[in-house]
């Protein structure tokens, strides 16, 4: 069995396996909504490849950081935009 990374999503401590994005690991966890558009609706991971921003997060302090680009690392801290 490989090692499973340890990472943090809104607060809470999760395992994910090496290799993994952090839009993967995100709806590997049952979290759907990565930010909140300014009129208030949920927003989520679309392309995948870096064009439609949809998956905007903030990792280890820092906003605005495409999701589906990011792979997770050892103690990376995800907040999505429900919870920030
Ligand atoms: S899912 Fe479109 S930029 Fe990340």
């Amino acid at each position: 069995m490989k090692p499973q990374l340890s990472i943090t999503i809104n607060g809470q401590a999760c395992s994910v396996p090496p290799g993994i994005n952090v839009a993967a690991a995100l709806a590997l966890h049952g979290v759907e909504v990565t930010r909140v558009a300014v009129n208030g609706s949920p927003r989520a991971p679309l392309c995948g490849m870096g064009i439609c921003q949809e998956c905007r997060v903030n990792i280890d302090g820092r906003p605005h950081q495409l999701a589906c680009q990011t792979l997770c690392i050892e103690g990376i801290q995800i907040v999505t935009g429900d919870h920030a």
